[in-house]
């Protein structure tokens, strides 16, 4: 609808398309329309006063798929035509179905993603889970548009941490407790460890025999490596999130040398305290460490390794990096020394941050009464929650329960991340997740069975319809449906699922005051209204599955 009044303006008036899409808004009253057009910027380009300017306009476009089109002081209001609207609308999701809301705009273009990115032999923390599902996101919304995806895990698994904890281990390691709960045994060594400051320069000298690749540092550091591995993808199984490309620091330990010539022949190495540096002082970045006066190389030489290896092997058009807010002055940093050393899609790098989890009391969330968190507990506890919801209302066997109470836990959990914006902090809340009702995923799983569960009932072949009378209730919510690839569009440019997010919950709220006060069984509208419920099930499906939450047909 409006490009159709993009298209009509264009025509009309010097401004260009994008120009005038940008300046469409939607009234917040529909008395004022369905979309309105400030003529305030044209006033300037015209030399004449804007509500002059409206009057004239509105009597220049003729077109039958608007109501009315009014000049209201210097605004031209839009009034669609309801039957054009609801035909288009409909039969457009009909035909689409899963693909409603996709687009071609991304066509021929990659995106690397990285995301996730656990730090072995440690738990997988709350941090790791918000990159997991918002990266997971954005990576749903870009290929939806077209784009080439493609999600690289890039794993915490090379640094000094790894020399203490072989240290660690050689002291009081176990190696049936390793074999069996790995990372919960590599954690509780590594929290010891870190305690005896006797231990650091050990611990140090490890490090420094993994990166010289002594045998067995490199054995234990592979044992290590694989079995948190394999505990990782345990966990991506049940939140059924994939990755293209498992990847990690150590990755990079043999191209590193090359990266430090390169930034010396480039004349940008300092040298600092016996360190070796990228001074960004005259940018406000402070210096960029580069390799410590002990040798040892560092995270950000990794990272600039990391992201020429990429550009080389992807060309990449965008390579995103969803990585919590504290380490914004590391991106910065080493995007800026890429700049400095040549590399134009340096500028393409882009740190698309979150925020922390709060507990209820605004505290970090990252232990619980001093003990770390551990993912699995969260999902296990959600799922309970889910259970004795379910269980409220329904009897149902105990492997139907179980699977659907993973289903709506998982729901609760990426929701309730993804409703917000995800810069913000917010609070990690399960009690207020897992409700039924309000602003939750499992609000909307329920709205979406509620809409199939019609459909179930529907005794009725659909029958052709001709259309007369749509209601206002029905026609904001073919509004709504009809805006779905634009609000897709606009989160991929935003790289904000939230956008997504609020969205599905509008449209399951003005879903469900349709459905409150318009009958649809036995009622003489039936057909057209049940080709209304299957659109907006469709669309709810849609709108869920690019946030990662798969819907359930009956709850
Ligand atoms: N493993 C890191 C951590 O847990 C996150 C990695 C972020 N990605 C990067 N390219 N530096 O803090």
């Amino acid at each position: 609808m409006k490009e159709l009044i993009v298209n009509q303006l264009s025509k009309i008036t010097s401004i260009s398309k994008s120009e005038i899409e940008r300046l469409i808004e939607v009234p917040p009253n529909p008395e004022l329309g369905d979309y309105a057009f400030p003529c305030f910027s044209l006033a300037k380009i015209l030399k004449k006063n804007p509500v002059e300017i409206a009057k004239d306009i509105s009597k220049k476009i003729v077109s039958d798929k608007f109501e009315k089109i009014e000049a209201k002081g210097p605004y031209l209001n839009f009034f669609v035509n309801r039957n054009f609207l609801a035909l288009e609308t409909l039969s457009k999701i009909k035909k689409e179905k899963n693909k409603y809301g996709s687009s071609k705009t991304g066509k021929g273009k990659k995106i690397v993603i990285e995301m996730s990115s656990p730090n072995i032999a440690k738990p997988f923390g709350i941090g790791h889970l918000r990159s997991t599902i918002i990266g997971n996101s954005i990576a749903n919304i870009s290929s939806s548009l077209g784009f080439k995806v493609i999600k690289i895990n890039y794993l915490g698994d090379w640094g000094t941490p790894f020399g203490k904890i072989m240290v660690g281990y050689k002291r009081f390691g176990n190696y049936n407790k390793l074999r069996k709960d790995s990372i919960k045994h590599l954690y509780e060594i590594y929290v010891k460890v870190s305690k005896d400051k006797s231990m650091e320069e050990e611990g140090r000298q490890w490090f420094k025999k993994l990166e010289e690749g002594d045998k067995e540092a490199v054995h234990l550091w592979k044992q290590f490596r694989e079995l948190s591995v394999k505990e990782f993808k345990k966990l991506y199984k049940i939140l059924n999130i994939n990755f293209d490309v498992y990847s990690g620091e150590s990755e990079y330990k043999n191209k590193m040398s090359a990266t430090i010539e390169e930034l010396k022949e480039k004349n940008l190495l300092k040298e600092s305290e016996g360190a070796l540096v990228v001074n960004l002082e005259e940018y406000g970045l402070g210096v960029c460490l580069i390799k410590k006066s002990d040798g040892a190389t560092l995270y950000a030489t990794r990272d600039i390794s990391a992201a020429i290896d990429r550009y080389k092997r992807y060309k990449f058009d965008k390579l995103i990096y969803e990585v919590g807010q504290e380490q914004k002055l590391h991106f910065k940093q080493f995007f800026k020394v890429l700049e400095l050393m040549g590399y134009g899609w340096g500028k393409n790098c882009i740190h698309v941050d979150h925020g922390l989890y709060l507990d209820k009391d605004g505290k970090k969330f990252a232990t619980r009464h001093g003990k770390t968190i551990f993912m699995e507990d969260i999902i296990n506890e959600t799922k309970e929650l889910a259970k004795k919801e379910i269980q409220k209302r329904e009897k149902l066997s105990a492997k139907e329960l179980d699977s659907r109470a993973l289903k709506i836990a998982l729901a609760a959990i990426f929701y309730g991340d993804l409703k917000n914006h995800r810069s913000s902090d917010m609070i990690f809340d399960i009690d207020r997740f897992v409700a039924f009702e309000g602003n939750t995923g499992p609000y909307i799983l329920y709205t979406y069975a509620r809409a199939k569960s019609i459909l179930r009932k529907a005794k009725n072949q659909p029958k052709k319809y001709t259309l007369s009378n749509i209601e206002d209730k029905e026609k904001s919510l073919i509004l709504k449906l009809e805006s779905f690839q634009a609000v897709v569009q606009q989160a991929y440019e935003s790289l904000s699922p939230n956008i997504i997010a609020n969205y599905s919950y509008t449209l399951a709220q003005l879903f469900n005051e349709f459905y409150h006060s318009l009958p649809v069984i036995g009622s003489d509208q039936e057909s057209f209204r049940l080709d209304l419920v299957d659109a907006t099930s469709q669309v709810l499906k849609n709108s869920l599955a690019l946030l990662g939450i798969e819907t359930i047909e009956k709850m």
